[in-house]
């Protein structure tokens, strides 16, 4: 007799409102594929007003899926609707990942793993120093790097932002190594520093970014961004022209979606060259 697990179909999503920009489907069924694992990954609009609901059937199991990623407006949600948040997702409030586990529904937030990760893969020797970094914004997204940067070991993170009250909040919330401050504090704040990044949505798709003086980072810093449509964003270009070192946003939706993938369908799958192609030549 076949095990049944053999022909069930293993099922993940990622929801949130509105989902259908979102280009997981593509990098999780490319994975699936290339395991030949019997499993799908399908994306799923679920306004506010559903979401408890959403949830109550992923515990249950009613809604025959073994986990997933939730994205906006839902990740402050999933955090609190979890059974078990881990540390990350605990300090910071919200998740991105979640996965049952002997009943209990477990929860992450993997934005911070694969935003270093990026930075691993594409500048190797990057974090070499652990002194300086500078975060442009102070939103969702730069909470979850602003936390993998001091976890990483940075000396003095320095994050500007356009509302200083919200990049105040993360210097309360992440300890004394963040300093707040405002966007025109850029030209100090930059002396020496080893990172900068954009976690703000200026420049996407080519719109609103201003000019910025790289020059009195280090001679090693590197600069990413965020923003990967376009994947040369106007301040990687800046930089680059400025000779810095330039790591683009893409990479960082490429590894954050590894660690699910694993709890999932239980294999670790590589970012590679093909896949990272498979996207670009989607944006
Ligand atoms: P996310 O969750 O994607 O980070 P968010 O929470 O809306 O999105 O945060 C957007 C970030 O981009 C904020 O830091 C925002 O600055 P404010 O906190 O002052 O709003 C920043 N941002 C957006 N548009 C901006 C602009 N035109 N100039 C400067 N900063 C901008």
């Amino acid at each position: 007799m076949r095990d049944s697990r053999e022909t069930s179909l293993t099922k993940a999503f990622v929801c949130g409102h509105p989902i259908k920009h979102s280009r997981s489907p593509k990098i999780h069924n490319y994975w699936l594929r290339n395991f030949e694992l019997h499993g799908h990954y399908e994306a799923v609009d679920v306004e506010p007003g559903n979401f408890a609901g959403f949830i109550s059937a992923l515990k249950s199991g009613e809604s025959g899926y073994v986990g997933g990623n939730v994205t906006i407006p839902h990740k402050e949600r999933a955090f609190h609707l979890a059974d078990l948040p881990d540390d990350l997702a605990k300090e910071l409030g919200a998740a991105n990942t979640l996965y049952m586990d002997r009943g209990q529904l477990c929860a992450t937030n993997t934005d911070g793993y694969g935003f270093l990760s990026n930075l691993d893969e594409q500048a190797p020797g990057w974090d070499d120093t652990r002194n300086i970094a500078v975060v442009f914004g102070a939103g969702g997204a730069s909470r979850a790097i602003v936390q993998a940067v001091r976890n990483r070991g940075f000396r003095e993170i320095h994050v500007l932002n356009r509302t200083v009250g919200r990049a105040q909040e993360l210097a309360d919330l992440f300890g004394p190594r963040i300093h707040a401050g405002p966007i025109d504090a850029l030209v100090e704040r930059m002396a020496g520093a080893n990172l900068f990044v954009n976690t703000t949505s200026l420049g996407m798709d080519d719109s609103g970014a201003f000019d910025i003086d790289f020059t009195p980072m280090a001679e090693s810093g590197l600069v990413t961004d965020i923003v990967y449509v376009p994947l040369m964003t106007p301040f990687l270009s800046q930089a680059k022209q400025q000779g810095r070192r330039v790591a683009d946003g893409l990479g960082m939706l490429l590894h954050q979606a590894v660690p699910g993938f694993e709890k999932w369908f239980g294999k670790r799958p590589e970012v590679t060259a093909a896949l990272r192609s498979l996207i670009v030549d989607d944006l």
